[in-house]
């Protein structure tokens, strides 16, 4: 088991030696390296395709002998080994004892997945079977609402993982969507989302899925209890809301409690961890809103992600490649943050859903053991489609004193085909590609006059910035898929590299349990005792109880 022990990165040999190989190019643009005769096996050396996507990853401060070093590294951490670990179903997740085991959610039934406790494929295909009988009565109309109606509106209450995929799909792939259904997403305990969705809405033709890992959490029960409620107080009666709610959870128990049938809860394994969960029953949704034939595809399109991160080499392996420069700007340039720009805003919810993949993953500072680490891990993941972050933020990647890497996602056929819009299509991917090309040339916007001056140094950009871009034919469901698939292979590779474990999310504990402390003492301000919180913290409490008070 490749798993269990601490390890002291930075004393293995090709950590050593990619500190010396960094120091000696630190010195060097990469703008000398695309001059003269080797700028096109540049290009060639350092791009790669896989199950659809085409990554250019030659605007980076690296050579040949950085990415040697860096699958160096890998071998080291015992990357391949680790990866089939989580295949076999090993209990990856040392601290919650489980496998992880997401990409067989998307693998072909002709493959057997295994963990601990037995197979795990049968279950998988049973559920998507529901899945697929559920989503094609609800499409074809045979499934209705207490009233008789149709479903036009369907309704995600999740948070996390149980809703930033399946928004992020579903907003990218809108174009697919069915025109006469409608999908809405309420996350947030804050009831703005809720006050905005639901008067659009006719109850009697609205489906809401709650979905949510552990039926427990405070946003998407409170929310569900809400619409729950508006239903009746629309004329549904209790009795009949098994028409209106479906429930996607490993802990049915819980939903039958709320008053979900029990053959409307959609189940998943304890082996699905929430953030890599989309594929899973917690994408009802996507399906719902797509089709199965388009759920599918995006599966397909994960599994051939999965397929090429298994059996490729290390040295022309995307994910791999992706982890390993994300680690050498991590680690070695002391880069703080992503940037990830999508040029279509049919990604705009990419970037969150980033986040939470790699942050709420990586964001650790102990090793798998419990010993701490020495090193960075994960960046800070930020972004806005282009071209608005252009007008918003780029400045600083481009004159600003913080080096931050870009990946930059190009989709080359428009989503939008109307008259017309070919010509903005063109002029977002000469956006797209104008900004890697300066911030890998650099170059001066001063005129003669202004160059030896104060204006001069103002108007000059010293580039060496790095970038990938990722470039994608067509935003379609598989492509979607393997994209997905991309980052989240990306960040297993990073956790690695770091000894950590990418499965787990302690840190979001400790503030669940204070805020159930806290929310009574809202209530009843008196309550409050002197000595239960630190001073600022209870002249917070005392400050909105009385404010709340008011209210009431
Ligand atoms: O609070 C973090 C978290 O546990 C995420 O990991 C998870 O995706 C989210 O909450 C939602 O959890 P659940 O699906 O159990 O409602």
């Amino acid at each position: 088991m490749p798993y269990k022990s601490s390890v002291r990165l930075d004393q293995l040999p090709a950590w050593r030696t990619l500190l010396e190989h960094r120091d000696e190019i630190a010195g060097q643009h990469m703008r000398d390296w695309f001059a003269g005769r080797g700028a096109n096996s540049r290009v060639e050396n350092f791009s790669l395709r896989a199950a659809g996507l085409y990554l250019d990853y030659s605007k980076n401060r690296i050579t040949e002998k950085t990415r040697t070093l860096l699958t160096h590294l890998a071998r080291e951490c015992n990357l391949p080994a680790k990866r089939d670990a989580m295949w076999a179903g090993e209990n990856v997740n040392v601290t919650e004892q489980r496998a992880a085991l997401h990409v067989a959610l998307r693998a072909p039934r002709t493959m057997a997945f295994h963990d601990a406790s037995g197979d795990v494929s049968h279950g998988v295909s049973d559920t998507l079977s529901r899945m697929r009988a559920f989503s094609d009565s609800v499409r074809s109309g045979a499934w209705v609402g207490a009233t008789g109606k149709r479903i036009r509106h369907l309704i995600n209450v999740g948070i996390g993982g149980s809703d930033l995929g399946p928004r992020m799909v579903c907003d990218a792939l809108a174009v697919y969507g069915r025109h006469d259904l409608s999908a809405h997403f309420i996350a947030n305990i804050d009831p703005t989302e809720l006050a905005r969705t639901l008067p659009s809405l006719d109850p009697e033709s609205t489906l809401v899925v709650v979905c949510s890992k552990t039926f427990t959490t405070l946003e998407t029960m409170t929310n569900a209890r809400t619409i729950r409620a508006w239903f009746v107080d629309h004329g549904i009666p209790e009795s009949e809301l098994g028409r209106h709610f479906v429930a996607v959870s490993t802990n049915a128990e819980e939903a039958v409690r709320f008053g979900i049938r029990k053959e409307n809860v959609f189940e998943f394994g304890e082996w699905v961890g929430g953030r890599y969960s989309l594929w899973s029953s917690i994408g009802l949704i996507i399906m719902l809103y797509l089709g199965a034939r388009n759920f599918e595809a995006l599966l397909a399109g994960a599994h051939a992600m999965d397929e090429h991160f298994r059996h490729a080499p290390l040295e022309a392996n995307m994910p791999v490649l992706l982890g390993l420069l994300g680690v050498w700007y991590r680690n070695f340039f002391d880069a703080q943050t992503l940037s990830i720009a999508p040029y279509t805003d049919a990604l705009q919810k990419l970037p969150p859903y980033l986040q939470q993949l790699d942050m709420e993953s990586n964001g650790k500072s102990v090793q798998v053991d419990g010993t701490p680490v020495a090193w960075q891990t994960a960046p800070i993941i930020w972004g806005e489609p282009g071209t608005n972050g252009q007008h918003a933020y780029f400045q600083m990647l481009h004159q600003g004193t913080t080096l931050v890497p870009v990946d930059f996602i190009a989709v080359l056929e428009p989503q939008y085909d109307a008259p017309g819009l070919l010509d903005h299509h063109r002029k977002l991917l000469a956006n797209c590609f104008a900004q890697s090309e300066a911030l890998l040339q650099g170059g001066s916007m001063a005129t003669a006059e202004q160059a030896g001056g104060p204006l001069g140094a103002q108007r000059r950009f010293d580039g060496n910035r790095p970038s990938n871009t990722l470039v994608i034919d067509k935003l379609s469901p598989e492509r979607l898929g393997a994209l997905i698939a991309l980052y989240e292979h990306k960040v297993f590779v990073q956790a690695a590299i770091w000894n950590i474990n990418p499965f787990d999310q302690w840190g979001v504990e400790l503030g669940k349990t204070l805020c159930r402390a806290i929310e009574p003492e809202l209530v009843d301000p008196d309550s409050l005792r002197s000595d239960a919180h630190d001073a600022s913290t209870a002249s917070l409490i005392r400050l909105a109880g009385e404010a709340l008070k008011e209210k009431r």
